[in-house]
Formats: structure tokens, C-alpha cells, sequence
């Protein structure tokens, strides 16, 4: 198997990069688009299919971006990036900026990330600012620093992410072959489904794609201002990496909507676990709660009416469970017992009867 080279090398042509500017990977992109055995009978649609990017190196689709972004700060000299984040942003920023050997400011909401999340950013060595306040606010602040003093700001309003995150449309254009019908995501910060829109028409344009897909995005019902047309002032949803009120890319995100015909939606705390448990229970995926609102959004979409017989459809799945380990206990069937060290107490636990011995 080749070394994976990473997005920069990859995608090197498709890239805003130059001659002065540093390829470096710590591996992200070429995740897994795999096949539903599930809910794709389930709802009736045999062709769905779920891209796993909890498979980049820091278990979320934001490594695509950070390292562009990681990069071209390189290439402007800038020795300090900074972010705002619900919590994957920071450990993707703090990863790439560990190891490009730049110092990396992170402003997280008190008390509102995944452990994980903030075990990584640790581990990773970043200067982790905890705000008393939520993820808007902690985006206006870092927007502000940055404008202030030399520190390259990394979150999606910088360009560069989305034009990292544009490759995973590229991704699964090549997998399938063509663009599938529909594209199913969760919305926060509105980035992702912003810079996916931008590679499917990119590789339209170079006509390695006849269609592009209808974009359909996911927010969750308590923080979904792009649904009800307003900002949310304290968004709240268990789904902590979209509790997002006032998204930085709204309008491209009703660009993509609207250009592609498709629809921007909210799905309820309910909802989102439910697909959270279907997904681990039904289909291996062991997804973040964020990650489950596409899943969600897909089977409200069927329940709804939507007919997805004979059409093909992509489910992105932003980030792993492993992020929020705690979750899983409390939305389990399946919790652990604890026996004594006996065969015999195992065959108890199992309900097997004991083998003459
Ligand atoms: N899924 C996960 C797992 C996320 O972490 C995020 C955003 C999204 C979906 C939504 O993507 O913001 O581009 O619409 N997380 C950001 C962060 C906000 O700080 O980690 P989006």
C-alpha cells in the first residue's frame, strides 16, 4: 500500500499552493466511502453510502482544511494560529500546529466540548483558553485578535480550510465514479456543506463529474438560525460540535442549497441519537453525535416522503464516537457486566449451558 501523501500532494493542482509553499501531511484524506447494509434496505435506497472521515488523523473532517490553512501560514512566515472551536477544529489546528513546530491558541466554550476533544488539543501542547460564553462569541473574539496582531486566524473564514475541505467531494466523485443524487450533511459553522458544494462544482466544471448532487443539510432543532432565518442567541442541542447560533459561512451555505435544489433542515436531539445508536448498533459506525444528524436527516427526509429508490446518496460522517466515550454509556443497551473470574460465571452471564467437564 502506498504511503498516504496527504491532501496537498494529492490535490496539489486543485489547490490554492505554490512553488514557496511547505507540503506537508500527517496523513489526512483517502477515507473510507462504505456501503450501508442497513439503513439503505431500510428506507429503500441500495445505493448509500457513508464517508468516514473520523478516519483523519485527528478523528474529523477538519484535518482537510487545517492542513491548507497550516500551510499557507507557513508560506506567509506566521509563527501563531488561532481558532475559535466546539472542539474538533482545535484538535485539528493543535495537531498540524505541534507538528509544524507554530505556537496554536485554541478558544473553546466553558464546559460545552467533548472530553476528547480537549484531551487532544492538551496533548497536542496548543494554549487552550476556556470562555465564559459559547462558540459565537469565542469566534468573534478570535476574529478580532487576529485582525489586532500577526496570528493567522484558522478557522472556515479563512479560505484556505474550505478549499481543503472541497476534497472530499472530489473524493467521492472518484469512488462512485459520478456525483451521487443527493449529499446529506450536518451544518454548524455552515463550512463544510459550503466547501463540499465547491468541489462538486469544480470537478463539474472540469466535466470529471456529469451532475452534481442536491445538497442536503442537517442543523439540530435548538441551534438551527439558517432554518428559522436568524441567529439563535443560546443555541443548545446535545450534538455539541454544531450548537453553533450564527453561522460564519450562512450565505454560501443557502448557495448550495439553493443551486443544487436541495434543502437545509433541523432534526431533533431525539433524532440525532437515535441515528447516533443505528449507526454504531446497525451499521459499525461508532460516529459523534454531529456526525449522526446527517443520518438523522436522511431518515426524516424517507419518513417525510423523500423517494430514494434508484437514486444514490452519500452521508457525511464528520467525526468518531470516540471523541465523546461518555455518550455511549448513557445511550447503550449494551452496558458492560461485571462477573467473577469463573468459566462457570461467564456461561451464567451468556445464558449457555455448562459442557460436561
Ligand atoms: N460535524 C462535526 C463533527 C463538527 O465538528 C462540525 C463543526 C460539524 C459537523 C459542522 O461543520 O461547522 O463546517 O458546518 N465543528 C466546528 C469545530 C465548528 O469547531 O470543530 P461546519
Amino acid at each position: 500500500m502506498p504511503v498516504n501523501r496527504g491532501v496537498l500532494q494529492r490535490y496539489r493542482n486543485l489547490l490554492p499552493i505554490t512553488d514557496a509553499t511547505p507540503i506537508i501531511s500527517l496523513g489526512e484524506g483517502s477515507t473510507p466511502l462504505v456501503r450501508s447494509r442497513h439503513i439503505g434496505k431500510f428506507i429503500g435506497c441500495e445505493d448509500l453510502y457513508f464517508k468516514l472521515e473520523g478516519c483523519n488523523p485527528t478523528g474529523s473532517f477538519k484535518d482537510r482544511g487545517m492542513v491548507v490553512a497550516v500551510a499557507k501560514a507557513m508560506e506567509a512566515r506566521s509563527n501563531t494560529i488561532v481558532c475559535a472551536s466546539t472542539g474538533n477544529t482545535s484538535a485539528s489546528a493543535a495537531a498540524y500546529g505541534a507538528y509544524c513546530g507554530l505556537k496554536t491558541v485554541v478558544l473553546v466554550p466553558r464546559g460545552a466540548i467533548a472530553s476528547g476533544k480537549l484531551a487532544q488539543a492538551i496533548a497536542y501542547g496548543a494554549k487552550i483558553l476556556v470562555v465564559n460564553g459559547n462558540f459565537d462569541r469565542a469566534l468573534e473574539l478570535v476574529r478580532q485578535l487576529s485582525n489586532s496582531h500577526p496570528i493567522t486566524l484558522v478557522n472556515s473564514v479563512n479560505p484556505h480550510r474550505l478549499q481543503g475541505q472541497k476534497t472530499a467531494a472530489f473524493e467521492v466523485v472518484d469512488a462512485l465514479g459520478d456525483a451521487p443524487d443527493y449529499l446529506f450533511i450536518p451544518v454548524g459553522n455552515a463550512g463544510n456543506i459550503s466547501a463540499y458544494w465547491m468541489g462538486f462544482t469544480q470537478f463539474f466544471q472540469m466535466e470529471r463529474t456529469s451532475r452534481r448532487p442536491k445538497m442536503m443539510g442537517f442543523q439540530a432543532e435548538g441551534a438551527a438560525p439558517i432554518v428559522l432565518g436568524h441567529p439563535v442567541e443560546n443555541p443548545k442541542t446535545i450534538a455539541s460540535a454544531i450548537r453553533i447560533g450564527n453561522p460564519a459561512s450562512w450565505k454560501l451555505a443557502l448557495a448550495a442549497r439553493d443551486e443544487s435544489g436541495g434543502r437545509i433542515d433541523a432534526v431533533s436531539d431525539d433524532e440525532i441519537l437515535a441515528a447516533y445508536e443505528l449507526m454504531a448498533g446497525k451499521e459499525g459506525v461508532f460516529c459523534e453525535p454531529a456526525s449522526a444528524a446527517s443520518v438523522a436527516g436522511l431518515l426524516k427526509s424517507a419518513a417525510c416522503g423523500l423517494d430514494l429508490r434508484g437514486k444514490s446518496a452519500v452521508c457525511v460522517i464528520t467525526g468518531t464516537g470516540l471523541k465523546e466515550p461518555e455518550l455511549a454509556a448513557q445511550h447503550s443497551s449494551a452496558l458492560p457486566v461485571e462477573i467473577d473470574a469463573t468459566l462457570g460465571t461467564v456461561e451464567r452471564a451468556l445464558e449457555l449451558a455448562a459442557v460436561g467437564r
